[in-house]
């Protein structure tokens, strides 16, 4: 097992350094399949009114179709399901990853906290270096930090789930500048559920999710053709929570133009229903965490 001790960031790794660790030739993405889920509790407005609503036939129906569409575009790897782990579906929460690094979650809430020991051994098993996010400061994986399309600068959220605190540790792990943006409304409770970077250099995002000194820091990045904002319709339709691969983007039904939108953009649309998911407060992205380099994803 590698692990890096938190206490000592001088000793963060060098993704030039570690050659043995795990590397991906295509897309790569890890998925845990719903064989569990539920909403069993409420930790975001979604699932209130929600509970024991999903249907299991249809979820399970809903996560094979999504399954399906992203093995056409990446490979994808499979972490158990556990039984009274009913978020653990929603497994792009569980890490960030880049250069065979990891930086585990540290969930917010004690309900998904349990989930954390399954996700460190199966990335320990799979040869990654683990980079730990202490208890006190809430990290919640690619559900609060993405990275751009090329991998080196990252965008992480707070205010809802993940800490302030914890966002130049966690860019630490790999000494990437870290863009920090706050989040407002409780429904985009997630920075992947308001703000998607793209592989073409686009941004998909709802700026009403964010307060005024973030949205400046956003569109000081990105030139106003290369922003692809969404309406709140849209955002409550969990748009910005797609899967893009290259030109490839996998979404929730938009309920819009946003597919034709993003083909003038250039980008091939797979939308894929994924209602029972966002009675949970979830889409397509929170089903899949990249493994994969954000280069290789990208390329
Ligand atoms: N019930 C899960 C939670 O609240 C859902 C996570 C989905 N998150 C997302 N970013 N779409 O943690």
């Amino acid at each position: 097992m590698s692990t890096i001790a938190v206490s000592k960031p001088s000793s963060s790794p060098s993704s030039h350094t570690f050659t043995s660790l795990p590397h991906f030739d295509r897309p790569t993405y890890l998925m845990c399949h719903p064989e569990w889920y539920d909403v069993n509790y409420v930790i975001n407005p979604w699932m209130a009114g929600n509970l024991h609503r999903p249907a299991r036939d249809l979820a399970f129906a809903q996560w094979k179709e999504l399954h399906s569409q992203l093995q056409r575009i990446a490979d994808i790897r499979l972490i158990h399901a556990q039984q009274g782990l009913p978020d653990m579906v929603f497994v792009g929460h569980a890490a960030l990853v880049q250069h065979g690094i990891v930086a585990l979650s540290s969930f917010a809430h004690p309900q998904r906290q349990a989930e954390e020991k399954h996700l460190r051994r199966w990335f320990e098993s799979a040869g990654f270096l683990l980079w730990e996010t202490p208890r006190e400061t809430a990290f919640e994986g690619e559900g609060d930090a993405l990275f751009n399309a090329t991998g080196d600068h990252l965008w992480a959220a707070h205010g809802l789930r993940t800490c302030l605190q914890s966002h130049r540790h966690v860019a630490d792990a790999w000494h990437t500048e870290v863009s920090s943006l706050h989040l407002i409304d409780p429904r985009f409770y997630h920075l992947d559920t308001c703000f998607a970077p793209l592989a073409g250099g686009h941004v998909v995002y709802f700026p009403g999710a964010f307060d005024k000194p973030s949205r400046a820091r956003v569109e000081a990045a990105f030139a106003p053709e290369m922003r692809i904002e969404v309406t709140e319709a849209e955002a409550t339709r969990f748009v910005c929570n797609l899967i893009n691969a290259g030109r490839e983007i996998i979404m929730g039904a938009a309920g819009s133009d946003l597919a034709e939108r993003l083909g003038s953009a250039g980008y091939n649309v797979t939308e894929v229903n994924l209602s029972e998911f966002i009675r949970g407060g979830g889409s397509a992205k929170a089903l899949a965490l990249r493994l994969s380099d954000s280069k290789v994803t990208n390329a």
